[in-house]
């Protein structure tokens, strides 16, 4: 089957061609065109996405990034076995633009159409790495870490996933990109704050570590924020010299991954599950990756996706489309509409889930 996928939910228009034989499984998929263009560059001035920037954006770019897909593909409209596009969540405007033009080239090509959930695509992206390493292989803990979503799955099987947690407010890669705005870093956060941490002492201010008490897997950002601009206001009103916004980046950043990697690490134990997968944005983040390494030493197998599958891509959208229509026929191009708000919960089984008391005792309450 070639399936084409769409991916224009937040800053980056994309498109992509994949390739998976009769009968193939998903690590089986072979990429034949990958194009994702970036709008970075659009909202760098604004400290963060703009919508209606973005729709337009997402509006003048698609055309040339599907012809673009087309020709590195070689492939033709009249090849494609069928379309993929993110319907949701992400920001409507962008959304609607991805869903016109998949439906458009369904349509002329008669083909099945299927509306893919964008965390869906993360979450199965690394089937797409080409890796000599062992590659990863269900089941799996994912922790999907980007600008939009904390989402904590058990991941058994393809479209066997187990809901733990997600934030209850902002999501990390805000609170990276809110924290570095605070600092007068640039834009996006993540990595500007990451490289202002660089030398920075990460124990100088003990910012708190929140939903740590609570036995839950879900995270909540917003109060670390607040803690780092009321400790800016007591900082010389936020003009620090370098050496103190070194410390304070750092303290900030290790207060994320701490809470990160504890929830990770208590997802993998609770469900006895070797392998754990970080996929979005902020899976780029080294330390976290430091500390995660740290923990799981040996114990617990880490997958990272590489770089490009790790961000928004339309590979990750077309490889969640074919393994839906594995299963289901596409949808009426009438009934697909854009979901700007849909709950992770929906594809996935929600099962009342605790820490288990072992972990609640462990040394992460030090912290
Ligand atoms: O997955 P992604 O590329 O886009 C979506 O949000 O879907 O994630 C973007 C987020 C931004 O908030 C950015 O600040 C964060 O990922 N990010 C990082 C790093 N690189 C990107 N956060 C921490 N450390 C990084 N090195
Ligand atoms: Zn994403």
């Amino acid at each position: 089957m070639i399936i084409l996928g769409l991916e224009s939910s937040c800053d980056e228009t994309a498109a992509a061609i994949i390739e998976v034989e009769d009968g193939g499984r998903l690590g089986d998929a072979r990429i034949l065109a990958d194009t994702v263009w970036s709008q970075l560059e659009e909202h760098a001035l604004y400290g963060g996405v703009v919508p209606e920037l973005a729709s337009r954006a997402h509006i003048r770019h698609i055309g040339a990034v599907l012809t673009e897909t087309f020709k590195k593909g070689a492939i033709a409209p009249t090849q494609l076995d069928g379309v993929a596009v993110t319907q949701g969540p992400g920001l409507v405007g962008g959304l609607l633009v991805g869903l016109a033009v998949a439906k458009g080239i369904a349509l002329a090509a008669d083909i099945p159409l299927v509306g893919v959930h964008h965390m869906e695509g993360h979450l199965l992206s690394p089937f797409l790495a080409k890796t000599t390493a062992a590659p990863l292989d269900f089941p799996f803990v994912a922790l999907l870490v980007s600008g939009g979503h904390t989402i904590l799955l058990h991941v058994r099987g393809l479209q066997d996933y187990v809901f733990l947690g997600q934030t209850r407010d902002d999501a990390v890669g805000e609170a990276f990109d809110k924290g570095a705005r605070l600092l007068g870093l640039g834009y996006p956060g993540g990595p500007a704050i990451e490289k202002a941490a660089g030398g920075g002492n990460r124990k100088a201010i003990p910012f708190p570590r929140i939903m740590l008490d609570k036995k839950r897997f879900d995270f909540s950002f917003s109060g670390l924020k607040t803690a780092l601009k009321v400790q800016l206001q007591r900082q010389q009103g936020g003009e620090l010299p370098d050496h103190d916004r070194a410390d304070v980046a750092a303290s900030y950043q290790e207060a994320i991954v701490d809470t990160l990697v504890f929830k990770a690490m208590a997802a993998c134990h609770q469900c006895r599950c070797g392998r754990l997968l970080v996929a979005g944005g902020v899976g780029a983040n080294q330390r976290l990756r430091e500390r995660l390494a740290e923990e799981a030493s040996g114990r617990i197998a880490l997958y990272f996706p590489p770089m490009a599958l790790c961000t928004d891509n339309a590979a990750m959208i077309a490889l969640a489309g074919w393994g839906r229509l594995q299963r289901q026929p596409g949808v009426h191009w009438e009934t697909l509409d854009a979901r700007a708000r849909w709950p992770i919960q929906e594809i996935c089984r929600v099962e009342p889930s605790t820490m288990d008391p072992p972990f609640l005792s462990s040394r992460y309450w030090e912290c």
